[in-house]
């Protein structure tokens, strides 16, 4: 039974994660690196909060009820008595497997270790620990609160009793849940990725302007953002890092990153989050 969760890393993904267990009753354990990185986390979840609220999808009493099931902390001791602890720190597999390596000797030994990595092998990161059977992937989708997916990941060992107990746990943060394998990308992004991927290429062709491309997406095919701009939201960064790990394990050529994506992501052309994408985000 799951009663305490840990999160380790409250960026954006993390703490969207911390946001919607803490509104479902859970108490969060935030582990952050810094106070400051611990205090960002909050305010994304406060300024998600008072969106919910001004869209008349939440109130007062609630967006009290998930800031008080939080507290942050540096120090990964807090994480001792967790039921589940989910890690969504950068995409790093040397700094996620020293995370686990760390955690597993703090936890208790009957606590399920879940990773939100995109395309990294959850089984790999499951191998430094003793408690292979009790990992699992739970990847969510940004942003956290409003995508209503969550992609469950068994690896070769993930027992069905974890599996059974974390598919209950998204389920009960509302979320529509999908069983994946431990493939990089696992369903959704082996789907996605390649589509912007063309996209830019479709661009850095000149076939069409920005602007054509997005509303072409938007407008002839219902979705709610068209590609350049959900890449510029995801990231550029995010997304060359998952296509270079797609196409470093499938040797695809679906997956394979244009010179143009490459290029914006060394001048540091990283999407919303640097005020620069395929758009300019500093004048709004
Ligand atoms: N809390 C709760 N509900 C909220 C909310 C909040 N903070 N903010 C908005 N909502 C609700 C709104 O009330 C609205 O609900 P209804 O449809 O019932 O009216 C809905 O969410 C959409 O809100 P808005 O129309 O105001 O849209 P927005 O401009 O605020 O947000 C968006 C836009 C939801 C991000 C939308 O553009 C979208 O869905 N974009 C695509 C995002 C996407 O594809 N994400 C996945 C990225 S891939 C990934 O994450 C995985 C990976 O590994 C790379």
């Amino acid at each position: 039974m799951i009663k305490k969760v840990g999160i380790v890393g409250f960026g954006q993904m993390g703490s969207g994660i911390g946001q919607v267990a803490a509104g479902n009753g859970y108490e969060i354990v935030a582990v952050e690196v810094t106070d400051d990185a611990f205090r960002t986390g909050l305010k994304y979840i406060t300024k998600s909060l008072d969106k919910a609220i001004e869209k008349g999808k939440a109130d007062n009493d609630y967006k009290q009820k998930v800031l008080g099931n939080i507290t942050g902390t540096t120090d990964l001791h807090a994480l001792a008595d967790c039921d589940l602890v989910c890690e969504a720190v950068i995409e790093n597999m040397v700094v996620k497997k020293q995370l686990f390596t760390n955690i597993d000797k703090i936890c208790k030994p009957e606590a399920i270790f879940a990773s939100n990595t995109s395309s990294l092998s959850i089984g790999d990161m499951a191998a430094v620990t003793d408690r292979p059977t009790q990992f699992l992937g739970l990847h969510f989708f940004n942003p956290v609160p409003i995508m209503k997916l969550c992609e469950v990941v068994k690896t070769l060992d993930t027992s069905e009793q974890t599996f059974d107990v974390a598919f209950q746990f998204a389920e009960s943060l509302g979320k529509a849940c999908v069983t994946a394998k431990d493939s990089p990308g696992f369903i959704v992004n082996v789907l996605l990725v390649p589509y912007l991927l063309d996209a830019i290429r479709m661009y850095e062709r000149g076939l069409a302007t920005k602007e054509d491309i997005d509303n072409g997406m938007m407008l002839g095919c219902g979705h709610p953002m068209g590609p350049l701009t959900l890449t510029d939201f995801i990231g550029l960064d995010t997304i060359l890092y998952i296509a270079d790990i797609m196409f470093e394990e499938f040797k695809d050529s679906h997956y394979a990153a244009s010179p143009l994506l490459r290029r914006m992501v060394n001048a540091g052309y990283n999407g919303k989050k640097a005020g620069k994408g395929f758009y300019d985000y500093t004048k709004k």
